[in-house]
């Protein structure tokens, strides 16, 4: 295999090992959030929590652009298997569910730091209980993805194709 391809592969597994490493750092300090007693614990554990979420782009470029550079090392197009063209609709579903979740932590964020100013508005302890509810859904929903892609890409290498 060229250098290339090797270099294409590695990418591909260090993504692999960020998205792991953003579930579960997310889903530690999600429990700890859960837990948390009062405002101000809740807010520290979201600005804790905002530089994991960011990183997922990040690993989401990753793997497309090392997931076209293996296509290309192994010589492979999307009409050539059905585990890879179910890989990439996965991938894209997990993707929005990502960017969902990002949109709604923004908000969940800025709405608990305008409660912590006495600024909410008078809804906002059921608006918050609202975005808990989708964050802890959608979260739960993005391990179960990865693990689906995992299992197509090592179905993938063992023979799918
Ligand atoms: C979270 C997303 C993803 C994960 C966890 C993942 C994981 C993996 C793993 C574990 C392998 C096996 C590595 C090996 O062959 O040694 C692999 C291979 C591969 N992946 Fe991904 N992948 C992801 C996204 C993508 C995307 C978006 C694409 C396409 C654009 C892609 C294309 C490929 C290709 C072409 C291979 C090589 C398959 C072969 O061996 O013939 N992957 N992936």
């Amino acid at each position: 295999m060229e250098i290339a391809g090797q270099i294409t592969l590695l990418l591909h597994f260090i993504g692999m090992g960020l998205f792991v490493a953003i579930q579960v750092a997310g889903m530690v300090v999600g429990k700890q959030y859960k837990k948390a007693q009062n405002l101000q614990e809740k807010a520290t554990l979201l600005k804790v929590m905002r530089p994991i979420g960011l990183l997922s782009p990040i690993a989401v470029l990753l793997m497309i652009i090392s997931g076209v550079g293996n296509m290309h090392t192994f010589q492979i197009t999307l009409a050539d298997f059905g585990w890879l063209q179910l890989k990439i609709v996965v991938f894209a579903i997990a993707a929005i569910i990502g960017i969902f979740i990002g949109i709604i932590s923004k908000k969940r964020g800025m709405l608990v730091g305008m409660m912590l100013q006495g600024k909410a508005p008078a809804d906002a302890e059921k608006t918050l209980r609202k975005y808990d509810g989708q964050v802890a859904l959608f979260t739960m929903i993005t391990p179960i993805l990865l693990l689906v892609i995992l299992c197509l890409s090592v179905y993938g290498r063992l023979g799918g194709q």
